[in-house]
């Protein structure tokens, strides 16, 4: 793996190709101040060209997966600061959401407990998100008089419908996983023992597909919702061709030997036996 400094606000783990980064402010809910924001900045970026992260998990250590953004360092801490306001948000954002959400391998939120206001926004980021049952989620900031601000607001509609998110951030109630689950907020919600082997079971499965078909697919799969019909068929053909460029393995003509010649898989129902999963950086 990488070489990194060491972190006092996150917690860096790896073996077998899945990195598992856990906001560890436990004292705190994993509430995220700027000297965490910093550290997730350096580690993500690190991560991304990191070939041994094929997969990459987000987590919290203790009771709370996060509590959204410290109200004593990220916000009172900064008033009347607006330099240092300026280089705290832009580093949350950075990490939270445009290298979290355009993170080239795939990514898995593993909800282990409270996850409120600010934390949507790199809850939402992960391609797929596995919570406890026991995790509770809410949109508090109406509770302390603000709006769900910083991309909240914004990137609550790519995962919840108009009138939850309306109810949610007006009334400021929170809610528990299986609600979280119902309104398409989580992918899946499992027993709070089980979390951890499930997630790692997830992670492995992903670890072991065609690197890039996973890239290609997750890019694909983002970029054309905010395209038009005739754009996106454009860009997937495009897309199509670079995948057969890049794919050194060359998946497509291999699985489709395995089916049609050697009759020794069925698409559908599992993946096609690959040669040697090679080591896999995000060039
Ligand atoms: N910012 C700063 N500190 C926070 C925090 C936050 N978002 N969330 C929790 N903490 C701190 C508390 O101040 C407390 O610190 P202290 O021990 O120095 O007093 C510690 O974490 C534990 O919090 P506590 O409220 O006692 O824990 P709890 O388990 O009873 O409740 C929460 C957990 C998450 C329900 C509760 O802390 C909470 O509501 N936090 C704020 C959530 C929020 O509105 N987040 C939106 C921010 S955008």
């Amino acid at each position: 793996m990488a070489e990194r400094k060491p972190y006092e606000n996150i917690h860096v783990d790896n073996a077998d190709g899945i990195t598992t980064v856990t906001l560890n402010r436990p004292d705190k809910r994993n509430a995220m101040s700027p000297a965490l924001d910093e550290e997730m900045l350096d580690c993500i970026l690190k991560l991304e060209a990191d070939p041994d992260t094929r997969v990459l998990i987000l987590t919290g250590a203790g009771e709370a997966w996060s509590a959204g953004m410290d109200l004593k360092l990220y916000f009172r801490a900064l008033e009347g600061n607006p330099a240092g306001r300026i280089k705290a948000e832009w580093t949350t954002h950075q990490w939270r959401w445009y290298r979290l959400y355009n993170f080239p391998k795939p990514t898995i939120a593993m909800v282990n407990g409270y996850c409120f206001g600010g934390a949507f926004t790199q809850l939402i980021a992960c391609d797929i998100a596995i919570a406890a049952d026991t995790a509770r989620f809410g949109l508090s900031e109406i509770n302390w008089g603000v709006i769900p601000g910083g991309l909240v607001s914004k990137v609550l509609s790519i995962s919840m419908n108009y009138r939850d998110s309306m109810y949610y951030a007006l009334s400021g109630e929170s809610f528990g996983a299986a609600d979280a689950e119902r309104m398409g907020l989580v992918t899946k919600v499992v027993p709070a023992a089980s979390l951890k082997h499930d997630v790692m079971k997830l992670a492995k499965h992903l670890s072991e597909l065609n690197p890039e078909a996973v890239r290609a697919t997750k890019q694909a799969v983002k970029t054309v919702r905010d395209m038009s019909m005739d754009q996106a068929h454009e860009y997937l053909m495009a897309k199509s061709g670079q995948l057969a460029y890049r794919d050194k393995e060359n998946g497509y003509a291999t699985g489709i030997k395995q089916f049609i010649d050697d009759k020794t898989f069925r698409p559908g129902l599992q993946p096609y036996t690959r040669k040697a999963p090679a080591k896999h950086g995000a060039a």
